[in-house]
């Protein structure tokens, strides 16, 4: 029998499943290859606080992707409650008041809360549409240093964008990115990719990969494929 390797906390697996039967099947099938796991709005809507608490009480760290948008008071208490739950890294959208606020109900070290800068479903024409006149590129560049001028502890990005990231924010600043493929893997609805090892040498703190896992046809091997390429970086 071959050696399987060990979880590493620098790759999130992405728990895109559609209720939570099916997310607790493949975290089973998943075993000791996964340590790190995002729970996202479809699964935080059905009950997915007490998939976190169990996942939590086996020693499993936990994203939740709640994308937090909302008047101060309401972020600031929502940052809190996650604070005092199963939660390792939060997300909140990169609005100066949306940071401040969830900044002030931050209660404790351990719980991160990373700013999404401008959501990779936007394109040019959306944010001219919207009204905000200026290229996309600067509006990302500009809620970075905003993030870090609100004591954010890091941000979400395109690993395309993680080195122009990298090079302007402290060394202890989280930039955690989706739309990773292994080399040869479909890419999906994603366009814009790179390898979990491109992404982690381009500055990226951790890495997160959903369906080249959860939509294979042996997970727990594409999982330690993934594992294998990050001992490397
Ligand atoms: O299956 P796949 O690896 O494409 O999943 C990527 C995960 O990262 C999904 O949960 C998706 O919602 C999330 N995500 C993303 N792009 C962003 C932010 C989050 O793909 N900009």
């Amino acid at each position: 029998m071959t050696t399987l390797l060990k979880a590493d906390d620098r790759m999130i697996l992405a728990l895109d499943e559609p209720d939570l039967d099916r997310a607790r099947a493949l975290v089973k099938t998943l075993g000791d290859s996964v340590s790190f796991y995002k729970i996202g709005l479809t699964l935080l809507a059905q009950g997915g606080l007490t998939l976190a608490e169990e996942l939590k009480a086996e020693g499993k760290k936990i994203f939740q992707d709640w994308k937090l948008h909302d008047i101060g008071a309401q972020v600031e208490g929502a940052a809190k409650a996650a604070c005092s739950g199963a939660c390792d890294l939060l997300t909140v959208h990169a609005e100066p008041q949306v940071m401040r606020a969830a900044v002030r109900g931050r209660t404790n070290d351990t719980t991160k809360i990373i700013g999404v800068t401008v959501m990779t479903s936007l394109t040019q024409y959306d944010l001219d549409e919207m009204g905000y006149g200026m290229e996309l590129t600067d509006l990302v560049m500009r809620r970075v240093d905003q993030a870090v001028e609100c004591g954010l502890d890091g941000i979400v990005s395109s690993p395309h964008e993680a080195a122009m990231i990298r090079a302007r924010v402290p060394a202890d600043f989280l930039i955690v990115t989706p739309g990773v493929r292994p080399e040869g893997a479909a890419l999906d609805d994603q366009q814009r990719v790179a390898t979990p090892q491109e992404a982690l040498l381009h500055g990226a703190s951790h890495v997160v990969v959903g369906r080249p896992v959860s939509r294979a046809a042996d997970p727990v091997a594409a999982a330690q494929g993934i594992l294998a390429a990050l001992h490397n970086v």
